[in-house]
Parts: structure tokens; sequence; C-alpha cells
């Protein structure tokens, strides 16, 4: 028997994402912020959460930390993990994005391929790629969470930028967040939004 022989999905018979989006008076994308870990990912999207919220935008976070505490708390970092956390956050933002809500996701996704299976799940048109881009050796420096430390002891294996890859985003808005301050960036980010999110825009 065929893994989905006998679920019948009922899309066909719901509300649409247009309903919802008229209803919070705002149009949905999905915000895919990626970086190594220290380059401002989540302090950008806090940020950026405020100030939408601020302005009437209806948002949702998704975050790397926060997901893996929780749906994802069974996968770690090898290539096929990572593949595995990204799929199932790029079906979770699919679902904010269906609901109208603007959604903003910060992961690490270290790869094109990776980020691609996010793109796929989300639809391309939708998908804002922004690199949240701060040179290793800043990230390294700022080590909040002591991660690179242990990565150079040793103690963490496969560490984006240590010793596993991280491929940078070609398209799409590029912040260094060792140039700017948090501000500039959450503007930076808002000014390339604004007309996406905004039902006259
Ligand atoms: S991703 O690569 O699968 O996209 P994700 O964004 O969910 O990663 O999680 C990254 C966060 O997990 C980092 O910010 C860091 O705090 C923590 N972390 C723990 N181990 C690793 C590792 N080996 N590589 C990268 N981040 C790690």
């Amino acid at each position: 028997m065929k893994k989905n022989e006998n679920i019948h999905p009922i899309f066909d018979q719901l509300l649409q994402r247009s309903d919802k989006e008229q209803l919070l008076k705002q149009k949905a994308v999905v915000i895919w912020m990626t970086g190594l870990s220290g380059s401002g990912k989540s302090t950008v999207a806090k940020g950026l959460e405020q100030l939408l919220h601020q302005k009437g935008f209806l948002t949702k976070v998704l975050d790397g930390d926060n997901i893996r505490s929780g749906i994802n708390n069974n996968l770690g970092f090898s290539e096929e993990d990572r593949a595995e956390n990204i799929r199932r956050i790029g079906e979770v933002a699919n679902l904010f994005l269906q609901c109208g809500v603007v959604t903003i996701c910060s992961f690490v996704s270290p790869t094109k391929a990776i980020r691609q299976v996010a793109k796929d799940i989300v639809g391309e048109a939708d998908f804002l790629e922004i690199y949240i881009n701060a040179p290793i050796e800043v990230c390294e420096q700022r080590d909040v969470k002591g991660l690179y430390k242990k990565a150079r002891a040793g103690l963490i294996k496969n560490f984006t930028g240590i010793d596993a890859p991280f491929e940078a985003p070609e398209n799409g808005l590029e912040i260094r967040t060792d140039k700017t301050t948090i501000e500039e960036a959450v503007e930076q980010v808002f000014n390339y939004i604004q007309d996406k999110i905004s039902i006259n825009g």
C-alpha cells in the first residue's frame, strides 16, 4: 500500500489564504534568515517582530534553538538531520503562510540544497531569503552561547563554519551585522519587505 493512499486532504474546502490576509489586512510572506551561529539572526528576528507588531502586522518567529527544543528535539546536526530539520520547518512555515501570517524564520540552514528544500515547500514567490552575515571571526569572538569555544576544543562536532560547511546565498538581501547596528539591520529588512507585506504594496 502506498504511504498516502488513505489520506484525503480537504484543503479545497477550507478558507483560503487570501481570506485570512484580508481579515488581517496584510500579505503573508516567509522571511528566511540564514547565517552562521552568532551572526545575529535571532536578534534581527526579535527586533523585526517588535517593529512589525508595532506597525500592526501579525507575525510568527520560528527560531533554531526554539524549534530544536520542541518539534525537532529528536534531530542533531548531521547533514541528514539538518535537512529533516529544515524540511519540517518549511512545512510549519507554510502553515503560517497559508494562515496569512508574516513568518520570520531564523535558521543556520547552511547549504543551498537545504534552503532549496524550504524554498520548494513554501514556494519561491513567497520565500524572501536574507543572508545575515558576520565574518566567522566576529561570530567566534561574540560566542554568545560559548559554542565556538566548545567546537574548537572538539567537544562539538559538525559545527557550522568550523568543521561543517556554510554556503552563502547568492541572491536576496545581505546584511553585515558587524557593520550595522541592530536597529539599522532591522530597518534594512523592513525596507526590503514592506511592499511585500502591505495590502496596497
Ligand atoms: S540548522 O543547521 O539545522 O539550520 P539550526 O538553525 O536549527 O541549524 O540550529 C542552529 C543552532 O543550534 C545554533 O545557533 C547553535 O546554537 C546550535 N548548535 C548546536 N550544535 C551546532 C552545530 N554543530 N552546528 C551549528 N549550530 C549548532
